[in-house]
């Protein structure tokens, strides 16, 4: 019967813990001002001297010039790895540069929501929910709209003009994930049955993909 209540009182105390305990749905809160560069690690990342970091380590030229559209899109970006002064603070900057008609293929962000505005010109956007429905916006210069976290999403310039995106998360290191390039390019590769499995097609069409990544 002890052993009974002690499982008893168990079983309430995670409970009621589980309703109270706080949970976060971002990256953790700033434990301090900054962390820049070098020295000890927080967040994977190392930590300057306090008294070393300067105005320059808060500052970055990243998303200064349009990238190569020669592809349909150049994404350049503004994380942690290039700019370790966002260490800790939680957000980051893409610069997105569409040649008309260029399409940001279809991906998504493990770590962070994504917030987009449309600089320039004409953009049609969408993401997929968990429940696979589609939220599909045309959006102008001046438009935002929003991703959540971790669902599929894609982006395409519809006009015949170049077209430039700024996308901010709310994370020093979104993570993207190429669905395309996840599936066909891995190293080393998912086995063709599985993909043909998933896919629906026969592992001849699954080597005829993989030979295009
Ligand atoms: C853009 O990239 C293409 C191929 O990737 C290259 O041929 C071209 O020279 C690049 N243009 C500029 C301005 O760098």
């Amino acid at each position: 019967m002890a052993i009974h209540r002690a499982v008893y009182g168990l079983l309430l105390t995670t409970t009621i813990l589980a309703f109270f305990v706080p949970f976060s749905t971002a990256d953790p809160d700033n434990l301090q001002d900054f962390c820049n560069l070098k020295i000890s690690r927080v967040n994977g990342f190392a930590c300057k001297p306090t008294e070393s970091v300067t105005t320059s380590d808060f500052f970055s030229k990243l998303l200064s010039t349009p990238g190569n559209t020669t592809t349909g899109v150049s994404i350049t970006s503004a994380n942690v790895l290039g700019f370790p002064g966002l260490n800790t603070l939680g957000v980051s900057l893409i610069r997105l540069d569409f040649a008309p008609r260029g399409i940001a293929a279809i991906h998504y962000h493990p770590r962070a929501s994504e917030i987009i505005f449309v600089v320039e010109g004409t953009v049609n956007v969408g993401f997929v929910s968990t429940g696979r429905k589609l939220f599909l916006q045309t959006l102008n210069k001046g438009e935002v709209f929003v991703f959540p976290q971790g669902l599929v999403h894609f982006q395409r310039n519809i006009g015949d003009t170049p077209a430039t995106v700024l996308a901010a998360f709310n994370s020093q290191l979104q993570g993207t994930v190429l669905i395309p390039q996840t599936l066909f390019a891995s190293t080393p590769e998912i086995p063709d049955d599985f993909l043909a499995n998933g896919l629906r097609i026969d592992t001849e069409a699954v080597q005829n993909i993989k030979k295009k990544f």
